[in-house]
């Protein structure tokens, strides 16, 4: 890996690329939300600005001055194109970061830039008006929908993804890079039990009412989860997935913990997590990366790290980045 020059995080919630690549150098992140901003400075010694991404912030310190970096990744709101949102896309009032984002690459033109968003941003003017700037500004760039099972993760977060930069680089060819499954990622009684997690039961009744449309997973499942979203824990439906608990002799479905929902989205079990009420951290990771795919994204680029994550073991227990990161 050569010297990444800079890494600008924009959007950049949790921090998500910060702990995908834990050897990037000279990393600043920017994002509005105080509450994703307190795990991040737990997490990371990196700087983060907590600041309004729009067109006068752009102009102005300090992200003027941070816009000058070579690499920029760009996670921006995904509820302008969602189902849930209202599709008003491009003139969504939540689009406005990526829209000032836009200006800032006509204007800083990175060398590097990444972009991850949801699926449905494929079909969305949104990224028309991002090619749009990119031809213009004599990018080259690829883009492709990745999804974490198509590397053997139990994770299902299929998500756009865009690179560009002043050269091509190589082609995307996903291919099984891990062989986990969901059991593998489930904590113990005993693990939940010391993390305060032992309310995760669903009421029995709503078990029951919603039995055959609840995304359901248990020991002898092979199938990946679904994608965990923002609303797990609020939502019962379309949120993720539930799991099998049969401790006490009666069965029944609860509910993910924070820690494997992070577990599941690639997160090291040295990541500290908010502390409080589960539903704090399963927004904030519900809004946050898949990190294998994130890893295997930014191996693309030239300076790029290796494309597995450092941590990964085959059992996908007990989790340590390497030594000296962060
Ligand atoms: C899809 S999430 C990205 C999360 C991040 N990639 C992570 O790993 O946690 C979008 C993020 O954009 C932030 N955001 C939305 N609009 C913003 C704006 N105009 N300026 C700064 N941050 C904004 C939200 O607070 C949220 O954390």
């Amino acid at each position: 890996m050569g010297d990444t020059g800079g890494v600008l995080e924009l959007f950049a919630g949790i921090g998500g690329v910060a702990c995908a690549w834990p050897e990037a150098e000279n990393v600043v992140a920017v994002d509005i939300n105080r509450q994703a901003a307190a795990v991040y400075r737990a997490n990371f010694r990196h700087r983060y600005e907590v600041l309004t991404i729009d067109e006068g912030a752009i102009e102005r310190p300090p992200l003027s001055s941070l816009l000058t970096r070579p690499t920029w990744w760009l996670s921006p709101p995904c509820q302008p194109y969602t189902q849930r949102g209202k599709q008003r896309d491009w003139l969504d009032r939540r689009a406005e970061g990526l829209r000032a984002c836009l200006r800032a690459i006509e204007h800083y033109r990175p060398a590097w830039l990444v972009l991850e968003n949801v699926a449905s941003f494929r079909q969305s003017h949104s990224r028309y008006q991002l090619q749009s700037v990119l031809e213009r500004r004599g990018y080259h760039y690829q883009e492709t929908l990745l999804c974490p099972a198509e590397f053997g993760w139990p994770n299902r977060r299929p998500r756009y993804y865009l690179i560009a930069g002043q050269a091509s680089c190589r082609p995307w060819r996903p291919k099984p890079l891990y062989h986990l499954d969901v059991g593998q990622l489930v904590q113990s009684p005993s693990e939940l039990a010391s993390d305060g997690m032992t309310d995760l039961r669903l009421p029995e009744d709503v078990s029951h009412r919603y039995r055959d449309a609840l995304d359901r997973c248990g020991p002898a499942s092979l199938r990946p989860t679904a994608c965990f979203t923002a609303a797990y824990g609020k939502t019962i439906l379309n949120a993720g997935s539930y799991w099998l608990d049969d401790r006490s002799g009666r069965p029944g479905w609860r509910r993910f913990s924070p820690r494997e929902v992070a577990r599941l989205l690639g997160f090291p079990d040295t990541f500290h997590l908010a502390p409080g009420t589960p539903r704090t951290m399963w927004k904030l990771l519900g809004n946050s990366l898949s990190l294998p795919v994130v890893r295997y994204v930014l191996s693309h680029l030239p300076h790029g790290p290796e494309p597995i994550l450092p941590w990964h073991s085959a059992t996908g227990r007990r989790w340590r980045p390497p030594a000296g990161a962060w």
